[in-house]
């Protein structure tokens, strides 16, 4: 009887499989991250890197170790070429579309390599081309100024856009040659430059009642590109009292949720001046275009709306400049800034970058799934946690920030569990608590670990002599707890231990059965029990056995006439 695993086919099995599949073993993280810069606009296919040399890999180790490039939210802007180890771009980029005003644009990547499980980080930076030139939003600034305005009196004007950032953008003004104003291009702690036209000469209105001049406004690029605008002066004879503002900078913080329309606040100016003089009108003055397309004022009131709703992860504060006129002309100014606060808006986001859906029972620390967790919000709010439920055989191990691997975490028995369904959870820590899950099905496939089992160890089977030839004397029957192939039984009769017993003119067993025949008649006189072993084997690779005896007995029937051995009948 041999029902026990034969222990060194199984291990080799193992060994085998350990090979076959190449195991991902995790290695951890040793903070590396590789950093590439690259000019933005360059074509699709551009040469960005060589990563095999960089990472000190041999050529064919990339393409051995499977490479692979991870980005977050799918959104893929390196190609590697596993063959040469070069990084190269997958589209054309442009900084001022992923970054906007975000100064330097970096891009975040990840190298993932596998067998073993290896994550480098890596950062490309986006590097700013002059690609935009500044920009006025008014062809025509209007600016009108009392003749009794003192020498040394400076006048801000509307400032230029320009698209793109660091030296690339607005870093100075000029104003076209005149006798009475020059231009002083001021620094403000927001990094932008301003204009400022600052008077020289008193006016005289008698004399010139408008002015013509043109601001140019110039980028720091080589050659710098500009952008022109027409500044009308219109002088005036009348001597009043500008506008005064109540406050100089009012500050105030919007939570970035606010719907559209809110009221963000009102700002309130005074004149001395009364009728006409005295009526106030409200608008932005060098504000920039994210502040004009994100707010509006009410001329009248001086309320300022929000126009669209505003998102702390774009834009995290503004700055607005804003103008009181009179109705002579005069005008006050203030600035307003506004500070965005974080709302817990984003639910956190997996990213599966690799999910192995089916893995082999009887192997601990097998990969299952890489995958990546972002939130954009900030603080608490874009702080996560990750976890799967409870009693499963399966850990999840954080491998870089923000990257995790699900693993095995001990050998798995298809017999006992063939399939799980595991959720992946991820929780930011924001008020209130955003999660998302990610729902995955993971099938445990067979291997041969399991030899058929028979029934029951001996098998007696009575048999009445004088049988007919061919005739079903009783099963032999074994059963194989896996799965496929390795659970198809096949039966045999084992050469008997006694070499004298005819047993293959005996019995027969189908192979596929286990039915068992005896060939011939049998006779009690001659053979009155016999005693054979058989087998079952599955037809795994390797192929499991196990064995059972049977013991035929034969059953006497009264097929002898007596006879009278004394005295001799014949005498
Ligand atoms: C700005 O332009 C003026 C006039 O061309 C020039 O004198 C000044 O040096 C420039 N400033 C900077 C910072 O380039
Ligand atoms: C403004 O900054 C530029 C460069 O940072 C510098 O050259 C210039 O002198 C500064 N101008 C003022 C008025 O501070
Ligand atoms: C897994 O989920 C599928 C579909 O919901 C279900 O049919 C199956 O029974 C589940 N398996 C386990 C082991 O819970
Ligand atoms: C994931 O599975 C859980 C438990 O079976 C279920 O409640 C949830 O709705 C599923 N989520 C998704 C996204 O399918």
């Amino acid at each position: 009887m041999e029902t026990q695993l034969p222990k060194a086919p199984q291990k080799r099995q193992v060994t085998a499989i350990i090979i076959v599949l190449i195991l991902l073993i995790l290695w951890e993280v040793d903070g590396m991250t590789i950093k590439y810069s690259v000019l933005e606009e360059r074509e699709s296919g551009s040469y960005v890197a060589n990563l095999a040399k960089d990472l000190g890999l041999g050529l064919g180790e990339l393409e051995a170790r499977d490479a692979r490039i991870l980005s977050k939210g799918n959104q893929q802007y390196l190609q590697l070429e596993q063959k040469s180890g070069n990084l190269i771009l997958k589209e054309k980029l442009d900084r001022e579309e992923l970054c906007s005003d975000t100064d330097p644009c970096i891009l975040h990547f990840q190298v993932l390599l596998k067998s073993p499980v290896h994550f480098i980080q890596g950062e490309l930076q986006l590097l700013d081309v002059n690609d935009h030139a500044p920009e006025f939003l008014e062809n025509e600034i209007l600016l009108k100024i009392s003749e009794s305005s003192h020498p040394g009196t400076a006048f801000p004007l509307k400032i230029a856009q320009d698209l793109d950032v660091g030296s690339n953008t607005v870093q100075n003004y000029t104003i076209s040659t005149n006798s009475r104003f020059h231009l002083f291009t001021l620094n403000h702690s927001d990094g932008r430059r301003y204009p400022e036209l600052v008077l020289d000469k008193a006016l005289d209105r008698e004399e010139q009642s408008e002015l013509r001049l043109t601001l140019t406004a110039l980028d720091g690029g080589s050659p710098p590109r500009t952008g022109t605008a027409q500044v009308l002066i219109v002088v005036l004879d009348i001597n009043d009292n500008a506008p005064e503002f109540a406050q100089l900078l009012y500050e105030v913080q919007v939570p970035e949720n606010s719907p559209v329309g809110s009221l963000v606040i009102t700002v309130f100016a005074t004149d001395l001046d009364a009728g006409t003089y005295g009526e106030l009108s409200y608008s932005f003055f060098q504000s920039s275009n994210q502040v004009i397309q994100a707010f509006e004022i009410n001329a009248v009131t001086g309320e300022i709306r929000l126009k669209k709703t505003l998102d702390f992860e774009e834009i995290r504060s503004y700055r607005l400049e804003i103008e009181a006129s009179d109705g002579g002309g005069l005008s006050g100014k203030c600035t307003i800034a506004i500070e965005v606060m974080d709302v817990n808006d984003n639910a956190p986001e997996l990213t599966m970058s690799v999910l192995i859906s089916d893995i082999p029972e009887n192997t601990p620390d097998t990969v299952v799934a890489i995958f990546g967790i972002s939130d954009p919000d900030s603080g608490e709010n874009g702080k996560m946690m990750c976890t799967i439920q409870d009693h499963l055989p399966f850990v999840l191990k954080l491998t870089v920030e923000n990257f995790y691997t699900l693993v095995t975490e001990r050998a798995l028995d298809r017999e006992s569990q063939a399939e799980y369904n595991i959720t992946i959870t991820v929780t930011d820590l924001g008020t209130p608590r955003l999660k998302t899950q990610h729902n995955i099905t993971v099938t445990v496939s067979d291997v041969n670990d399991n030899a058929p089992a028979f029934s029951q160890t001996t098998y007696t089977l009575r048999v009445r002599e004088n049988n007919s030839p061919a005739l079903h004397i009783g099963s032999v029957s074994a059963t194989d707890r896996d799965s496929g192939a390795n659970a198809q039984v096949t039966y045999s009769l084992l050469p008997p231990a006694d070499p004298q017993l005819p047993l293959a003119s005996l019995v027969s067993i189908n192979a596929d059965n286990g039915q068992l025949f005896a060939l011939r008649s049998l006779d009690y006189e001659a053979l009155r029990a016999f005693e054979f072993g058989v087998r079952a084997a599955d037809r795994g690779s390797p192929a499991l056995s196990s064995q059972a005896r049977v013991r035929v007995l034969v059953l006497d029937d009264n097929d002898n006439a007596p006879f009278v051995l004394y005295p001799p009948q014949n005498g």
